[in-house]
């Protein structure tokens, strides 16, 4: 049994556990091995800060064949439960060349679809050889553009989520399972 932490007693119930996690990101990992294995360019795991680190750091140690890593932040969110709809490019990837690289985009959850929509474009416009998306958690039901990831831990419905990388006011990021946040928590 884990300790509960003073954070564990904003959780109105645990939506994915520990456990449940790691066999999502097995799965995943076993995906890309082999989606990958043959490829000619360099792949790049890039990881979209801040939520996606969690998710990242256990993704590519499960992944076999070579891999590069890079990071990039976005934001679209103040600090609520809404997305503010604008992209806003805060940490830009710095690299001058990425006609060898096949990115595989690492999300910790979709929602709007905005953000990912606007970073595959970019990353396209800016030359990668190829680009496709992974992440974690979709709500689908909050879709606001067409948007399909390529790779999907679990698809879940649209209740804000907190742990395992996911944050509310840049809290409980900490948490190792994916929860629902009481409502009480952002309502006050
Ligand atoms: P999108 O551009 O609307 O798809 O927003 C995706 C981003 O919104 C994610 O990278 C998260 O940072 C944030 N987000 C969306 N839903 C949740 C949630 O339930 N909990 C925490 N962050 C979320
Ligand atoms: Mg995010």
């Amino acid at each position: 049994m884990n300790k509960t932490t003073v954070l564990d007693r904003d959780i109105d119930r645990v939506l994915i556990t520990e456990d449940e996690i790691d066999r999502l990101v097995t799965d995943i990992a076993a995906k890309i091995d082999n989606d990958y294995k043959d490829s000619e360019g360099k792949l790049l795991l890039l990881c979209i800060l801040k939520g996606s680190v969690v998710f990242m750091g256990d993704l590519m140690k499960k992944i076999t064949i070579p891999v590069e890593i890079d990071f990039m932040k976005v934001s679209s969110y103040g600090s609520g439960t809404e997305s503010s709809g604008r992209i806003k490019i805060i940490l830009d990837l710095h690299r001058t060349d990425l006609s060898e690289l096949d990115i595989v985009v690492v999300e910790d959850i979709i929602d709007s679809g905005k953000t990912l929509s606007y970073l595959t474009e970019y990353l396209r416009l800016g030359g990668a050889r190829s680009v496709k998306t992974c992440t974690l958690l979709d709500k689908p039901s909050r879709r606001e553009v067409d948007f399909v990831p390529d790779y999907c831990g679990m698809e879940i419905p649209d209740e804000f989520v907190v742990g395992y990388g996911l944050d509310y006011a840049e809290q409980y990021r900490a948490l190792p399972y994916v929860g629902i946040l009481k409502p009480e928590v952002y309502a006050k």
